[in-house]
């Protein structure tokens, strides 16, 4: 794989496809300013800046690079703390991280200046002044245990005060890379060279995976990473040969068609925010709370529904909406699974052993609907649901005509409150008898698990408040929703926080 570290092109075929970027930084070439916190995406002590090129752009976004295998990272510019501040001076993140004392014993704060330092070479491009949410988001998956977060969000604000840096062939200044012809062009003559590797394969479109398939019929697949790789680092399975299905133009697919909005597998969560963010608030403010940037950054739709896990976000979203799964066979071949379908058990999918999903189709229809989606966790910021709740109503004149009510966290999979939802269809979307009907019904169907997140009576009596929630917004009351990022000064100083975030 060839690939620019800091300044320096290097090329290295002699990695396993599951070593991660975080030992290749520490362990082979000693830049030992990442660190290793949680070895699962949790702490944000290891983030990256990675640039990559995109339409002819340079652009560069955050990774956790103890789950991101280094081969991944083949024909992009990985940035570390060194690199910030090789020339001597301090990035405009590191300095106003000194001047506001955002750091103590130091162990996250290459982690955050990166965070930072993304944030400010990102908005260099970009109209909008750097604000408290972009800060809020730029550090989401970064923890301090021992500074407190206001200095470093004060930091982070501080970070526009400084004036811009002229360009000049100079000063090859890192907070100038994205504008770097250099870097550039070196990037550019990468992307002509194939990734070659025996056990980590990067296919670019649907004829090389094919290829890629039909010769490694046992190689596991992988997109993003987020939840495969903490397999190797929680559980220590290795991995023999990876089939990264992240860079496939087939699967990147995100458009509207006539009828349906298709949903490539491998878009990521940062990109399906960006296309989200007018056409579908409710959809962008769901994703603004799953995990942290450096996730969303990494994670796909496709790897979210496929690893199956009974907390996930995005197949609740997904049952509301009846989206069609299209999955493809190795041969080629296609068939649609409706997501009610796609899950038979804890951890089980309709998936066989040759076929993996394509791309998701949701109803343009049923998008116009009202929709909501409510996820309750401990944290606001790069926590699982206790609870998640979609819900659809079709409301014709008055009278809800079609219900959907699915929940992550309540069951084995990702399930719908069937009997619920029939109680409520044909009924006036101001019945409160009705409502209350719906939540005994509710009741009487669900018995969700107790675990560290929540007891199973806690779980229940929140799906039940959150349908009171969904059924206020339908007949129009404004119900408070608590957004991290509106999260005032006061509860920030005082450490006191809302226990529910809905
Ligand atoms: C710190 C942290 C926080 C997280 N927070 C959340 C959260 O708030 N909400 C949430 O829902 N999830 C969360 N996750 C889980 C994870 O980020 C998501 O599930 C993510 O969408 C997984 O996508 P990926 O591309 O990284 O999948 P990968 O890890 O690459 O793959 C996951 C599984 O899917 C398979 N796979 C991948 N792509 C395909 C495909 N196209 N077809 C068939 N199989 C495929 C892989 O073989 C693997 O078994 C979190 C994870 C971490 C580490
Ligand atoms: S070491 Fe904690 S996120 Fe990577
Ligand atoms: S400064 Fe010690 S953990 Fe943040």
């Amino acid at each position: 794989m060839k690939f620019m570290l800091n300044d320096e092109l290097i090329e290295d075929n002699t990695l396993p496809s599951d070593f991660t970027a975080l030992r290749y930084l520490r362990e082979k070439r000693g830049l030992t300013g990442t660190k290793e916190g949680c070895a699962s995406g949790d702490c944000g002590a290891c983030t990256l800046l990675v640039g990559a090129l995109e339409d002819g752009e340079l652009t560069y976004s955050t990774l956790n690079s103890c789950i991101t295998p280094m081969q991944s990272l083949t024909g992009k510019h990985i940035v570390s703390v060194e690199y910030l501040s090789k020339t001597g001076e301090l990035h405009p993140a590191q300095q106003a991280m000194v001047e506001s004392h955002g750091s103590q014993c130091g162990f996250c704060t290459p982690g955050f200046v990166l965070s930072l330092a993304g944030l400010y070479e990102n908005k260099q491009s970009s109209e909008q002044p750097i604000d408290r949410e972009a800060v809020c988001d730029a550090i989401s998956g970064n923890l301090c245990r021992c500074t407190g977060y206001r200095p470093i969000i004060d930091a982070g604000l501080s970070m526009v005060k400084e004036p811009m840096v002229e360009v000049s062939n100079e000063t090859p200044y890192v907070e100038l890379m994205s504008k770097n012809a250099s870097i550039k062009t070196q990037l550019e003559s990468l992307q002509t060279d194939p990734h070659d590797s025996s056990n980590y394969l990067q296919p670019t479109d649907l004829d090389q995976l094919a290829h890629a398939l039909k010769s490694n019929p046992e190689a596991v697949l992988i997109a993003g990473g987020t939840d495969l790789m903490l397999e190797n680092t929680q559980r220590y399975r290795d991995f023999d040969t990876l089939i990264d299905v992240s860079c496939v133009t087939e699967l990147k697919h995100l458009h509207i068609g006539e009828a349906s909005l298709t949903i490539g597998a491998s878009v990521t969560y940062s990109e399906l925010e960006d296309f989200s963010k007018t056409l579908y608030p409710h959809m962008n403010a769901l994703l603004s709370r799953i995990a942290s940037r450096q996730i969303r950054n990494r994670g796909t739709i496709g790897g979210n529904v496929a690893n199956a896990s009974p907390i996930a976000d995005l197949p609740p979203l997904l049952l509301a909406f009846d989206a069609d799964i299209q999955l493809l066979k190795n041969d080629g071949s296609t068939r649609a699974v409706n997501i009610a379908d796609f899950y038979q058990g804890y951890k089980q999918t309709q998936l066989a052993k040759d076929e993996m999903i394509a791309s998701f189709d949701v109803s343009l229809d049923k998008l116009a609907q009202f929709h909501r989606f409510y996820k309750v966790s401990k944290r606001m910021e790069d926590d699982i649901s206790s609870v998640m709740l979609a819900v659809r109503f079709e409301v014709d004149n008055g009278t809800l005509t079609d219900v959907r009510l699915a929940f992550g966290g309540m069951a084995a999979t990702p399930i719908r409150g069937l009997k619920a939802e029939a109680t409520l269809t044909g009924k006036l979307i101001n019945d409160k008898q009705a409502l209350n009907q719906v939540i005994e019904a509710l009741r009487s169907e669900l018995t969700p698990m107790s675990d560290m997140r929540a007891s199973a009576k806690y779980r229940l009596d929140m799906a039940c408040n959150l349908i009171r929630k969904a059924w206020l917004e339908l007949n129009g009351t404004n119900v408070v929703t608590f957004s991290g990022h509106a999260v005032t000064d006061s509860i920030l100083s005082t450490g006191s926080e809302a226990s529910t975030h809905a």
